[in-house]
């Protein structure tokens, strides 16, 4: 309670009370001038803690990616704790229509319930089957800001191939995929504080009632839902589990990219302007920084990335190497112009500098430090990006772009 209570007096005094997601008056501070990005090193990818040259796939694979794993995992995400007394899962479809949007497709609702000696917690996934294609199809599953439990998911009145959120699912039945959302609130809360619901109190240790500074904060969470939601698609022989992409915007974007990076049975990742914690380089600090982040959502990361508010330098990580650990698997890095709160350049360099990895697995990553030139995608790359105009948003350029992404990547898979 007294936790709570501290971080509320945190976010009044800071003047950071609301839960916006735009930046506010009080930023003054914020840098979106990019000759005023300070000069930074990036750390390397390719050389071990022990400062050994890492110099083939075996070795990333054995030695630096499990090392780079361990250092998000421990100062900025947070890592998973092992559960005191083990979890029981249950997934239960408890409803099914065969006739979704005008009969395209099959809508089931999955509850997973998860119970152990100290309590209970439970999702509800949304999986929609295109009707008129041969199972099992590849699926985009979606991190979502939107409850899985609401209306936000019935077809649009205006639009039949949409979801009253927008979502175009119409021209993913059209171009044969599955599409699966994860609600992010199902488990932790958006601006969790005290961790007393939800997930987190069946990991507890004995007398625990809050995650050490270096356990899992709230995008940790929601990335531990995805995966779960995964071990559900592994039973579900409507979904090729073996071709799924997971996506996210912004916050859900951020939760995308953890997700993808540790667990490899995901064989896509797309990151729409996740920006801070995301794919955007810390060391940048242009839009939003570390210190911005904790100011608002405190818990968002773990507890031991506070230690590096405004000492970016000295983090043992950048955003590219959480990139770099989903090689070979191709990852989408998206950004809108006026989306700066976000760092489009920063999301860029990150996804360029990634590439060193995906070279050294024999892979494609992007060719030039340049930013391409707005509006035009690289698809053919297993580092793919588009910036396009406009702010922060999934529009239908991108929603396209995502598709055309996959279909390179995951159709060419059924065929090799
Ligand atoms: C805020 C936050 C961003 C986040 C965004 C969102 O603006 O500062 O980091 O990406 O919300 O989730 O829309």
């Amino acid at each position: 309670m007294n936790r709570l209570v501290v971080c509320l007096a945190v976010l009044l005094l800071s003047g950071n009370i609301a839960l916006s997601r735009e930046p506010k008056e009080n930023d003054s501070d914020v840098n979106y001038d990019e000759s005023k990005v300070p000069h930074y090193d990036l750390p390397p990818l390719l050389v071990s803690a022990e400062g050994k040259a890492i110099k083939t796939p075996e070795e990333w694979r054995n030695i630096r990616r499990p090392q780079i794993l361990a250092l998000f995992g421990n100062l900025i995400y947070g890592r998973i704790p092992e559960p005191e007394s083990p979890i029981r899962t249950e997934f239960e479809v408890v409803k099914a229509d065969p006739k979704f949007m005008g009969g395209k497709a099959t809508r089931k609702d999955v509850r997973i319930r998860f119970s152990n000696d100290k309590g209970k917690a439970e999702m509800l996934v949304l999986v929609f089957v295109p009707n008129k294609v041969t199972k099992p199809a590849p699926a985009f599953m979606k991190h979502s800001f939107n409850n899985t439990k609401s209306r936000d998911f019935d077809v649009h009145s205006m639009w039949p191939g949409r979801l009253k959120n927008g979502w175009p699912l119409g021209e993913f039945f059209d171009r044969g995929y599955a599409f699966v959302a994860v609600y992010q609130q199902d488990l932790v809360g958006h601006n969790e504080v005290e961790f007393l619901k939800g997930i987190h109190p069946l990991f507890y240790k004995k007398g625990q009632s809050f995650p050490k500074a270096r356990e899992w904060g709230v995008l940790s969470a929601v990335a531990w839902g995805a995966m779960r939601a995964m071990d559900y698609l592994e039973t579900d022989d409507d979904v090729d589990h073996t071709r799924v992409a997971i996506m996210g915007h912004s916050k859900m974007g951020k939760a995308t990219l953890w997700t993808a990076a540790q667990d490899e049975r995901f064989a896509l990742a797309i990151s729409a302007q996740s920006g801070c914690a995301g794919a955007a380089l810390w060391r940048r600090r242009s839009g939003e920084t570390l210190d911005k982040m904790v100011t608002r959502f405190p818990y968002w990361l773990c507890r031991n990335a506070w230690k590096f508010v405004n000492q970016e330098d000295d983090l043992p990580v950048d955003q590219h190497m959480l990139l770099a650990c989903i090689a070979p698997r191709p990852v989408y890095v998206h950004s809108g112009v006026e989306d700066t709160w976000a760092d489009g350049r920063g999301e860029y360099l990150s996804a360029y500098h990634a590439g060193e990895v995906y070279r050294l697995l024999g892979r494609k990553g992007l060719t030039s430090e340049s930013s391409p030139p707005v509006g035009e995608a690289i698809i053919e790359s297993d580092v793919g990006y588009h910036i396009r105009q406009g702010g922060h948003s999934i529009q239908m350029y991108d929603w396209q772009r995502f598709l055309d992404f996959a279909d390179y990547h995951l159709k060419k898979k059924t065929a090799e």
